[in-house]
Parts: C-alpha cells; sequence; structure tokens
C-alpha cells in the first residue's frame, strides 16, 4: 500500500469526531471537511451538507446516461474512546504496530470508508473514470441513531436516486473470509429515571424510613429478564420470526465456532443467554434487552452516607424481524411502570431508534456482490446476518427503494467500541481491492 494511503489514513483518524458528545461538534465539523476535501482532491463533486445535527458529506463524480448508480454509504462518526485508561496508546494518535493501526475509529467505520475511497481514487488515477455512477454518502451521526439521514434521503431522493447501496461497515466472519452480510438487528432505546426524595438524604437520619431510589432501580431492572435469560416483557416476542432449520443449518456449516469465538473474544467465564440457541443464533437472530449504563449516588473515592434522590439507567433493545422499534418501546415502557416498586416515580424517555434488515443474499445485486468478494479475497464467501445494527439501511429501502449490500471488513478481534480499536491494513488493502471488484461487477 502507498505511504500516502497511511498518511491520509492516520489524518483521518486524529479527529476526535465523536458524535454523541457536543463538546467534539467542531471536531466533528472538521473531519467532516477532511473527508469533503479528500473526495474533491480524487475529482469528485463534493459538498458538506449541513444538517440539524451533524453534517453529511455528500459526493459524485459526472453521471452518465445508461450507467448504474451506486450509491456508497459510511460514517465519519466515532464512539466515545472512554474509558481511556484502558488504551496502550491514546485513542486518537494513531500508530501502527505489527500490520495493525490502533485508533478509535480504525475499524468502525474510518478505516472501511476509507478502503472505498482509495478504491476509487486508484480507479480513476489509473482509468480517468469510474464504470459507474456513483453517490458516496459519509455521514457523521450513525453513532447516534442516524436521526437526521432520513430527511436528508427524502429531501434529495431525486437526485440520490440509485440502484443499489453498498455498505463496508459490518463485520468479516474471520481472516480472510469475505463475507456478505444479508441481515441486521434493530435497536431502539430507552432512559429511565427513577426518583425518591427531593435531594440526597443522610442515609442514617433518614435511611430505612424513605425507599431508596437505586434498591428501587436495581428491583426494576431485575424484573426485565428471567432466570433463563429470556426478555420477560409481556409481548416481547410475539412478532419475533422463528428461526428456520435451514439457516441453523447454513450457520453450522460457517468456518468459525461462533461459542469458541465469544469466549475467547470477551473473555467471560462461560457462555450465557437464551436456552435452545448457540452464540451465533443468540447475537444475529434473537432479540435482547440490555442495559448500557446505570448512574446514581456517590461514586466517588471512599464511601459517603447517602440515599441518593435519584437513579438512571440507560437501555437499549435488539430488534430481528418482525419486532417494530415503537411498540416495543410501549411494552417495555408498561411493563416498567407495572414492576415499579413503592416509594419512587418513574420518568422515562425514548432515546434513538433503528429497524432491523434482512435481504436475500441471492438477488442479482447479492450475487455481483459474492463474486466481488471471492475476486478482492480469492477465497469462498460467508453469507451470515450481523448482530449490530446499522439504523439507515432500512431506509435506503423505505425511501430510496434499493436494497444494500453489506460487505464488512470488521474483525471479531478488532475491538469497535471498544478501548485499543484496531484494523489490519491488510483489510484495508482488501477493502481497496473489493471496491474496485464491486464497482466493476455492479456495471456489468
Ligand atoms: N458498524 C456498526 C454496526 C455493526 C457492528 C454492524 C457489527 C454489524 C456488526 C455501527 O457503527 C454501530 O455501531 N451501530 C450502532 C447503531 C446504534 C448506535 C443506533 C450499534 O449497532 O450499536
Ligand atoms: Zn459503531
Amino acid at each position: 500500500m502507498r505511504e500516502n494511503h497511511l498518511e491520509d489514513y492516520f489524518s483521518f483518524l486524529r479527529f476526535p469526531s465523536v458524535s454523541t458528545d457536543n463538546q467534539f461538534a467542531s471536531n466533528v465539523r472538521e473531519c467532516a471537511e477532511w473527508v469533503s476535501q479528500k473526495l474533491a482532491a480524487i475529482g469528485l463533486e463534493s459538498k458538506v451538507v449541513s444538517t440539524a445535527g451533524h453534517p453529511i458529506v455528500w459526493a459524485r463524480n459526472e453521471h452518465r446516461p445508461g450507467r448504474r448508480t451506486v450509491l456508497i454509504y459510511g460514517h465519519y462518526d466515532v464512539q466515545p474512546p472512554d474509558p481511556l485508561e484502558l488504551w496502550d496508546s491514546p485513542p486518537f494518535e494513531p500508530v501502527l504496530k505489527e500490520g495493525y493501526v490502533f485508533a478509535r475509529g480504525a475499524t468502525d467505520n474510518k478505516g472501511q470508508i476509507l478502503s472505498h475511497i482509495i478504491g476509487i481514487q486508484e480507479t480513476m488515477e489509473q482509468d480517468h473514470d469510474l464504470p459507474v455512477n456513483l453517490h458516496l454518502v459519509i455521514e457523521g451521526e450513525e453513532e447516534i441513531g442516524s436521526a437526521n439521514l432520513g430527511p436528508f434521503l427524502s429531501q434529495n431522493r431525486d437526485a440520490l436516486r440509485s440502484d443499489v447501496a453498498v455498505v463496508s461497515d459490518t463485520g468479516m466472519i474471520a481472516r480472510g473470509v469475505p463475507t456478505l452480510s444479508y441481515g441486521l438487528r434493530g435497536v431502539t432505546a430507552l432512559e429511565v429515571k427513577v426518583t425518591g426524595p427531593k435531594m440526597d438524604l443522610h442515609s442514617g437520619v433518614f435511611g430505612g424510613a424513605v425507599a431508596n431510589p437505586i434498591t428501587a432501580l436495581a428491583q426494576l431492572l431485575a424484573t426485565l429478564h428471567d432466570r433463563e435469560g429470556r426478555v420477560a416483557i409481556a409481548g416481547f416476542y410475539d412478532r419475533v420470526k422463528p428461526l428456520e432449520n435451514w439457516e441453523r443449518e447454513a450457520w453450522r456449516k460457517l468456518p468459525v465456532d461462533g461459542d469458541k469465538l465469544v469466549l475467547k473474544e470477551t473473555g467471560v467465564p462461560e457462555l450465557f443467554g437464551e436456552a435452545g440457541y448457540n452464540s451465533l443464533e443468540r447475537i444475529w437472530a434473537r432479540p435482547t434487552a440490555e442495559i448500557n449504563g446505570i448512574g446514581g449516588g456517590y461514586q466517588g473515592k471512599g464511601t459517603k452516607t447517602v440515599i441518593a434522590s435519584h437513579a438512571i439507567a440507560k437501555l437499549t433493545f435488539r430488534l430481528v424481524p418482525e419486532q417494530e422499534g415503537n411498540e416495543i418501546l410501549e411494552l417495555a415502557k408498561t411493563h416498567l411502570r407495572k414492576n415499579l416498586p413503592k416509594g419512587v416515580t418513574l420518568e422515562m424517555t425514548n432515546g434513538h431508534s433503528g429497524p432491523w434488515y434482512l435481504t436475500d443474499p441471492h438477488s442479482a445485486i447479492g450475487e455481483a456482490a459474492q463474486r466481488a468478494l471471492r475476486k478482492a479475497f480469492n477465497a469462498n464467501v460467508a453469507l451470515i446476518r450481523e448482530g449490530g445494527s446499522i439504523p439507515i439501511v432500512s431506509q435506503f429501502r423505505s425511501i430510496l427503494g434499493i436494497e444494500t449490500l453489506l460487505m464488512g471488513l470488521a474483525l471479531a478481534d478488532c475491538r469497535a467500541h471498544s478501548p485499543n480499536e484496531n484494523f489490519p491494513l491488510e483489510n484495508l488493502e482488501g477493502g481497496i481491492r473489493l471496491n474496485k471488484a464491486i464497482l466493476h461487477e455492479l456495471a456489468r
């Protein structure tokens, strides 16, 4: 790989483009400007489009009639790097170690989207043209639910008319195994606040005579699951499509042992989850209720004898076909209201929401994707679903009327969202080859 590609990669990674924290808003915008300038420098027409939130970078080549139009999507925003002390090197000072680049966003999604950009760059340098009409849409709010991208698609529906969307923001089942993902889970978020006294109290003076909001919250959250790990919200599974035998069998033939992989990558003492399913089935085809964060009371050093006035928890639900996000939120809220312990009040706020996605890997474009993957990696293609979510993908279908090819480059040990996120240069190079192959396959 060329030295200046690595320099571009490092420049991209140096922007702390954390979308969830407004303290970083100007870094996010600077990152968008950098992406747009890079796209202009390789010969595309590019602009930074402001939204009610973070900006969208939109670039295109000169479109010619009679050619296929491909929309490549990715995101330049990243998750917060916390906890900082667990990183071996600072998250926004990228380093190359033994073939791996370490930085927040190295995989998710800067490395993957840059591989597309470099693939386009090299094709334009060699051929002075691309085989297709191209739109590149690179947003800054994927990690917070893409709330402003749907309206952007609606407003620019005609200008964005395309035949297919191409996205590299998912996983590769194993090193060197090209992977086409035909499903994503959805996700919907809920914040819960339990309040007791009007202020933090002395726990000796008032303890025993008032309900403790943290205890109440813990009791409430414990009602979300039964002892077997199933979600205990009434109606939660009603719309879940049972996993079919053909799919279970196909997944068992994949060149990876999901149970071993989970044990190895997570370091948990033993596997856990819904009875009757193996790890891949639990992750790809079953819904969950997760507590992502919990807070309240004294968190500093030493002890403080206090009863907190309130406690909060951040929840998300991963959704599978045919669950519906708003309905699940309503069921969850009903459940929480019903199970609220005595002596406290409850407030709940809906967060971001994104639907699940399921498509046919054997459609004409699916087969084109498989040919491109085989060509780029010189190996048989794995067909999988994903546990993660990319909220906008279902809107490519509902607003633009197109299907999405999910051709991910993230490895299980790339540590997306975790400390020491990393991406092998091998996959950046594979992604460059993949971009060239897919544009040619789709042009035919
Ligand atoms: N790249 C991920 C999605 C992903 C990860 C798909 C692994 C398949 C396998 C994406 O950047 C992401 O993290 N999405 C969020 C969306 C949410 C914040 C609305 C997610 O899944 O938590
Ligand atoms: Zn992510």
